[in-house]
């Protein structure tokens, strides 16, 4: 079988290139990414010769690189990773949101039905949930919990689910939707939570935390995610939503404070900053469905999976350093000020 998995020169769908080419040999994983700001051929290094993957540089919302490679490829399953992913830079500019996010999402699934493509499973976030309140702990999100983002990111997001599923309904493509919360671990682009405050640790510098640093997010490792879209994938029910987490809520400023002890680094390096505007409350999933259903559980809980996380962040510099090029830098100081 060939996989097309887009985004895969990103953080998350990296990770699922590694897992993926390692444990299916039998079958075709192509790499299909526009290479983005965030989108990194380093991370696909140790695959990229693999007899079974392939890289294909390409945009997912443009219909001619799109039909391009399902033309070539006889694709039958696609792994749609490829996004714009950042909920800051959606707020400083929301249209590239909306085009790869929205636009993009139809554009493969135009592809998928022109090629009788087997399976289309769109990777979305828990954020489409919109938030819940701080004061409210037993509160989870399942799949019943209303769309009710907060964010251009999470609208965006919110929309290609909402697509996909009319994309099953109308035209019977085979759709799965997978929710899941925030992930960590290796290969992450520094601009999020954990590799931000990683990096500015080692080089003490001000860890800028928002508003009073309590707002809180359920932390996935990014293993456990590849896990669960595999689980999907392979055996999930078409026209499903499935949501993922471990239940690892943390507060912002607990999860800087774990990163400060594992590195030994004094609590004086927080910064609280200017909030984020329209900044959610609390995410919280409830994986119920998917581990009642398919089986599947994670392996890491916070604890066990920010050491690891921390040390390849200390291992890999040559990969962080090569990623705070220009591009990074305005971006850095249009969020941060100087
Ligand atoms: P990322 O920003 O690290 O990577 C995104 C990748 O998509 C990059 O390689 C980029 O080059 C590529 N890309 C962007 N626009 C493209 C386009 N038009 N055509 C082709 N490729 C394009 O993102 P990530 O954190 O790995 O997230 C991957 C997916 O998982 C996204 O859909 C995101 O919404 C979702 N998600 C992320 C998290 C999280 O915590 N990071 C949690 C839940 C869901
Ligand atoms: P982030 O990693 O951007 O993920 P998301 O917004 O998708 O949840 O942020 C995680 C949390 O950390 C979020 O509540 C915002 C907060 N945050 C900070 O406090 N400081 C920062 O510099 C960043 C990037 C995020």
């Amino acid at each position: 079988m060939n996989f097309l998995i887009t985004g895969g020169a990103g953080f998350i769908g990296g990770n699922y290139c590694h897992y993926a080419v390692e444990k299916y040999p039998q079958h075709h994983f192509i790499c299909f990414d526009a290479l983005t700001y965030a989108g990194n051929l380093e991370t696909l290094e140790p695959i990229m010769n693999k007899p079974n993957f392939t890289f294909v540089k390409g945009d997912i919302s443009n219909a001619e690189d799109v039909e391009n490679v399902f033309g070539k490829f006889d694709i039958h399953y696609v792994i749609n990773f490829a996004a714009e992913s950042h909920v800051d830079r959606s707020i400083l500019d929301p249209g590239l949101f909306l085009k790869t996010n929205i636009l993009g999402t139809q554009v493969l699934m135009d592809a998928c039905i022109r090629h009788k493509t087997i399976r289309f499973h769109q990777v979305s976030t828990d954020e489409v949930y919109g938030d819940l309140p701080l004061d409210r702990p037993d509160l989870l999100f399942t799949e019943k919990t209303p769309l009710n983002p907060s964010s251009p990111y999470s609208v965006s997001k919110t929309s290609a689910d909402l697509l996909a599923l009319a994309y099953h309904r109308t035209y019977g493509l085979n759709v799965t939707i997978s929710r899941c919360s925030n992930n960590y671990g290796p290969y992450q682009f520094p601009e999020k939570l954990i590799p931000l405050i990683i990096d500015r640790a080692l080089h003490n510098k001000p860890l800028p935390v928002y508003g009073n640093g309590l707002n809180v997010r359920d932390w996935l490792h990014v293993y456990d995610h590849c896990t669960a879209i595999d689980a999907i994938v392979t055996k999930g029910k078409t026209g499903e939503i499935y949501n993922i987490g471990g239940h690892n809520e943390r507060a912002n400023i607990d999860v800087v404070k774990t990163i400060l002890d594992v590195l030994d680094k004094p609590y004086s390096l927080i910064e609280y900053v200017k909030d984020r505007p329209g900044h959610d409350a609390r995410y919280a999933m409830d994986p119920t469905k998917i581990r009642t259903e398919l089986g599947w559980d994670p392996v890491y809980t916070f604890e066990k999976g920010i050491v690891p996380t921390v040390q390849w962040n200390i291992d890999n510099r040559k990969w962080i350093e090569n990623i705070q090029s220009g591009e990074y830098l305005n971006f850095m100081r249009r969020q941060y000020g100087d």
